[in-house]
């Protein structure tokens, strides 16, 4: 191995409660080549000793990456909350399930059992099905990050009705589109949130959304601050209030759920479909190997469940595995930089999962004395996610977080795949700061030459990277548009599933993620499309035209510039301000730009196309355009870069 490799500490293994459930690298390697020249017998073992089925399988899986047509666990049946949510209750009742953390770290944290969560998903899906929500129904949930929220999302799973989790930063008008894009006739909120120390309005927005969806019938109120709210009688009711009126539990017979009906929409509209089974065994077997989850762990994972971060390993994968999730409501700043590891103190941790982003900004304000009342020993694991984590940011998370004890294991994956992709087996895989390492158990990658279109093989190759065999929880489709989900992903390159992440695999096999290939920004570790911002910023009366790039950030990995033209060259004195606060309204405040830039005219093509790759290169410094002469009229790159060097 190269000399930047750092092995898993040694005390790793020594120190573990129980033990691993791999224990080395060979075991890794074997499991791997089962996984990849037997696919389907191992997916099958794994589906069998993991998951609870009410009908047995045929079929492990049909269909094939070229056709896009891949179907897992053909003519079984199992339902994901009673996997989550029963057997574990059933098994050890009194096992927390849920530990919430509030906001502000003075008010009392509360603690879940698997009977209690059994009961409070049981009532509400007593509520639901009497309001009319049966399989297959979209319901939208727009929630801060409490309980509840989990609880939303498992009477959904239980009924077999499809949860739409929409981040609760979105505003009205991005809440409304999804809201009317899914019919829901029932949404789930709380009379406000509390995030930071601020309050969110999440009954406002959801009032202001629902102006324009008259298809709400049922609007489920949690009250989680007691805030003086307006009421619509009729629509509006209080969680408490109604669900103490439904049994502590669902029978059976009403909640048996086919294997293909679990959905949930992405934040930039992807809205894909999974298989229940399927994504259910891709988040259970990353939980138990990736992560070495043990039902006695306390597993805390800091994304929000509006996102696959939070959808997968904060619900799904901890509670099938039945151990304890941590539920954080609030930010890693609030009260102070500390919070992480107070939380993870306080709790006992056994792991954490969090974004690079977050890692950057406490790294430029906490001290070695900041955290010498800390004791985390107990932290087994930490994981990142969402973006690439540079190698002296990873030493920082591996040396203030986990003291050098824990494995650090930085895991790449998408929305789309449902579950990791590439990451280090914790505690097994010798790990190096900045490459997401080996892939996962039954991830057969490809790095393909975006010149040839051609598959390389061997080490030491860059190129794009895909998937060349198909695993249990990737997307089965985009609703409603299978032609978008064809091309994005599978027409691309024949017989592949193309991720749209450049990547090398250097000497050892090891795998380094470049970022974006395509027009997605990723800011924060929140993926934005270009094209969903330029179309809010198009919406404003005085835009004519908008370019929106990402460049290089030091604290939010990418940050948005928007390259704007005003119709008729109508310049005020606000028009920036405006259009950082139509992104707002539009989508959400963590879509906002970092710069506008209002210029005359935006470099196009002849045939009118505006040429994003000069915008870029000028944005981020360099001097060398490359080919301009396509762009109509040269002059207005002068233009621009006048502007540029303005701001
Ligand atoms: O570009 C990759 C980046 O995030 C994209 C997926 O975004 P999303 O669907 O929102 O899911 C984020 C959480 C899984 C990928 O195409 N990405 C995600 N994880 C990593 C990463 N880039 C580098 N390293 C990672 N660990």
């Amino acid at each position: 191995m190269s000399e930047d490799t750092i092995s898993v500490p040694a005390q790793w293994r020594a120190q573990h409660p129980t033990t691993p459930h791999i224990v080395s690298l060979l075991d890794y390697h074997a499991l791997y080549n089962e996984s990849i020249q037997n696919p389907s017998a191992f997916w099958s073992k794994q589906a069998k000793e993991l998951l609870s089925f009410t009908r047995d399988f045929h079929t492990t899986n049909t269909g094939s990456l070229e056709n896009g047509d891949n179907a897992w666990f053909v003519g079984g049946g199992l339902n994901a909350c009673f996997n989550c949510v029963d057997r574990h209750a059933i098994q050890d009742p009194h096992r927390a399930a849920i530990i919430y953390e509030p906001d502000n770290p003075a008010d009392e944290s509360r603690v879940i059992t698997y009977s209690e969560l059994l009961r409070h998903v049981s009532q509400l899906v007593g509520f639901l099905r009497e309001r009319g929500v049966r399989k297959g129904n979209i319901v939208t949930i727009y929630m801060p990050m409490i309980p509840e929220a989990v609880v939303a999302v498992l009477a959904c799973a239980r009924i077999g009705a499809i949860h739409s989790v929409v981040f609760a930063g979105f505003s009205a008008e991005a809440l409304r589109d999804r809201i009317q894009d899914a019919k829901s006739t029932v949404v789930i909120t709380t009379d406000e949130g509390r995030r930071g120390g601020k309050t969110i309005s999440t009954k406002r927005v959801v009032d202001e959304a629902a102006r324009e969806c008259p298809e709400i019938t049922t609007l489920l109120v949690y009250k989680r601050t007691g805030a003086d709210i307006p009421w619509m009688a009729g629509r509006d009711v209080w969680w408490d209030e109604e669900l103490k009126r439904y049994p502590a539990y669902t029978p059976r017979k009403s909640w048996i759920q086919r294997t293909t009906c679990s959905y949930f929409t992405h934040p930039d509209r992807l809205e894909s479909r999974k298989d229940t089974a399927g994504y259910l065994l891709g988040a259970a077997v990353t939980g138990k190997y990736v992560f070495d989850i043990h039902p006695e762990d306390r597993f805390f994972c800091s994304g929000d469940i509006g996102w696959i971060t939070g959808h997968t390993y904060v619900v799904y994968a901890p509670l099938a595995l039945g151990c304890t999730t941590v539920i954080f409501e609030g930010t890693p700043t609030y009260p102070s930089h500390t919070r992480f590891w107070e939380i993870i103190q306080r709790h006992a941790c056994t792991h954490f999962y969090g974004a690079p982003t977050a890692f950057r900004l406490l790294k430029r304000s906490i001290e070695k004395k900041d955290l010498q009342n800390i004791d985390n020993s107990q932290l087994r694991v930490l994981g990142s996610v969402g973006e690439p984590i540079a190698p002296e940011i990873w030493k920082w998370y591996y040396e203030f977080m986990g003291n050098e004890n824990a494995a650090v294991t930085d895991t790449y994956w998408q929305t789309e795949t449902g579950s990791h992709i590439i990451a280090a087996y914790a505690g097994v895989t010798p790990m190096k700061p900045g490459s997401a390492t080996l892939p996962c158990l039954g991830i057969d990658l490809a790095i393909i030459d975006p010149v040839s279109d051609e598959e390389l093989k061997g080490n030491l190759v860059e190129g794009v990277l895909a998937i060349k065999q198909p695993w249990p929880s990737m997307a089965r489709t985009i609703r409603g548009n299978h032609d978008r989900y064809m091309d994005s992903y599978f027409n691309v390159y024949k017989g592949y599933y193309f991720t749209g992440d450049g990547a090398f695999r250097d000497q050892d096999g090891y795998y380094w993620i470049r970022g974006r290939v395509d027009d997605v920004i990723n800011v924060s570790g929140h993926r934005l499309s270009t094209s969903e911002i330029e179309s809010a910023l198009i919406e404003h009366a005085s835009v004519a035209e908008a370019a929106v790039i990402g460049v290089p950030d030091e604290l939010t990995g990418q940050a948005i510039n928007a390259i704007v033209s005003l119709k008729n060259n109508h310049m005020t004195e606000t028009i920036e301000r405006d259009l950082v606060v139509q992104i707002r309204t539009t989508i959400g405040p963590f879509a906002a730009p970092k710069k506008v830039l209002v210029v005359q005219d935006l470099p196009k093509t002849r045939s009118g196309k505006i040429v994003r790759r000069i915008l870029r290169k000028m944005l981020t410094g360099e001097t060398e355009f490359g080919d301009t002469s396509t762009a109509t009229d040269p002059s207005v790159l002068g233009e621009i870069l006048k502007v540029i060097s303005c701001v």
